[in-house]
């Protein structure tokens, strides 16, 4: 397969302040600065893979963007096809629900599958709107922190299953891969997590938005997939939207094998008369599953390079900021707890004194004091300047400390 990153030029400079790009474009209110370099909300800045920008087009080229078709052949076939290649499971047509958003999903699930005032159990440091959408719809967060063995994250089973036995605790709400810490996880511990979730009989509300992306020598397994021939506890989310840089188009769909937990899902989609899909997030996603494989495998070779060259420069030029490279994602979660214990403090030094744009560890649990999220999914000179100016703040601290 013709996947090598010259046919995809992934360091092609693209413009995107003026473009209302959340990323560039609201730096000012975000961190109250126009000055910094922004590496923070999980979007790319790659062009989409030309067979997306074709289809688009194509369909622009047409004047009327009136109401579509809600079930689009092409479209369930495009996405059990996928599912099939890249992750190894067979998914039915039935199965696949479509929805805006993946966290609109995921909230539209925890409406038609618990109820105000059940436990939700999620395993921070995690990705922020999954407090949100709990806490929100008036359910309790109940947290299964994850344990760090200096950067590599692992679950706690023991925590987990005390959570799980506790009858008030309806509904798992896994992130998988999982961000912001990177980890793909491997399919004896998912295997651990199904067995646990069976024998004490809670849903698992799987988001797998991430699980295009992973690197060499790592395998996403689709949780649900682990059942026999699969879980009917589990509710997938996934998308095209992180893969191949369209968030901005707002589809995702729900996959539930389940008939019954797939009623209930409908009906609070069609109470709330979420049934009509964006036009172009369809096609877009369709155009992406069908021919963007060449371009997602030349994207993994460039971010995985971006991932590593970034370990690398911490590790030699920066020892006391901790990081491990990645299994998934494009997000590296740094630990700055060697500087900075005080959450604000630490923002004020990123933004202020290096003039960078993270994601503030805080927002991903009270654990995560300290640390700070680095998207990498943008050019290798961007993320470059990024640590270089990282370092250079860095080491006037170190001056003014001694
Ligand atoms: C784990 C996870 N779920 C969901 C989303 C966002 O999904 P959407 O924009 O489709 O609501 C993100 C975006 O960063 C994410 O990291």
């Amino acid at each position: 397969m013709g996947n090598s990153s010259a046919e995809f030029d992934f360091d092609q400079l693209i413009a995107r302040r003026g473009t209302d790009s959340r990323k560039w474009d609201d730096i000012g209110s975000v961190f109250g600065s126009e000055e910094v370099l922004p590496l923070w909300i999980a979007d790319m800045d790659f062009a989409s893979p030309p067979a997306v920008a074709a289809k688009i087009r194509e369909r622009a080229g047409h004047s009327v963007y009136a109401y579509n078709t809600r079930d689009r052949a092409p479209f369930s076939q495009a996405i059990i096809d996928w599912v099939r290649r890249r992750h190894d499971w067979n998914i039915e047509k039935e199965w696949i629900v479509q929805a805006p958003g993946v966290v609109p999903a995921i909230i539209l699930s925890i409406l038609a599958l618990s109820k105000p005032g059940d436990g939700i159990i999620i395993q921070p440091p995690v990705y922020p709107p999954f407090f949100a959408s709990i806490k929100d719809n008036h359910r309790n967060i109940v947290e299964n922190p994850l344990i760090s063995h200096n950067g590599y994250y692992e679950m706690d089973f023991a925590d987990l299953e005390q959570k799980l036995a506790n009858p008030d605790n309806k509904l798992l709400l896994l992130c998988s891969p999982h961000n912001p810490v990177g980890r793909v996880w491997k399919r004896e511990e998912l295997t651990r997590v199904y067995n646990l979730c069976q024998a004490y009989q809670v849903d698992v509300l799987s988001d797998e938005i991430h699980s295009d992306l992973v690197y060499g020598g790592h395998k996403h397994t689709v949780f649900a997939s682990l059942g026999t021939p699969v879980c009917h506890q589990s509710i997938t989310f996934m998308a095209a939207s992180k893969t191949f840089n369209i968030a901005g188009l707002n589809t995702s769909f729900i996959i539930v094998p389940c008939k019954q937990r797939r009623g209930l899902i409908e009906t609070e989609i069609n109470r709330m008369h979420l049934r009509r899909n964006n036009l172009f997030g369809v096609l877009a996603t369709e155009a992406a599953y069908q021919a963007g494989e060449a371009w997602l495998d030349a994207l993994l070779v460039y971010l995985e390079k971006n991932a590593a060259m970034l370990v690398d420069f911490m590790e030699a030029r920066l020892p006391g900021v901790k990081v491990v490279k990645p299994e998934g994602t494009f997000l590296a979660w740094l630990d700055f707890r060697a500087y900075f214990n005080e959450a604000n403090e630490l923002s004020k030094f990123l933004v202020e004194q290096a003039q960078v744009g993270l994601n503030p560890g805080l927002a991903f649990g009270t654990q995560a004091a300290g640390f700070a999220r680095l998207n990498f999914a943008t050019r290798q000179s961007v993320v470059l300047e990024a640590v270089t100016r990282i370092e250079k703040a860095i080491k006037q601290l170190d001056r003014r400390g001694s």
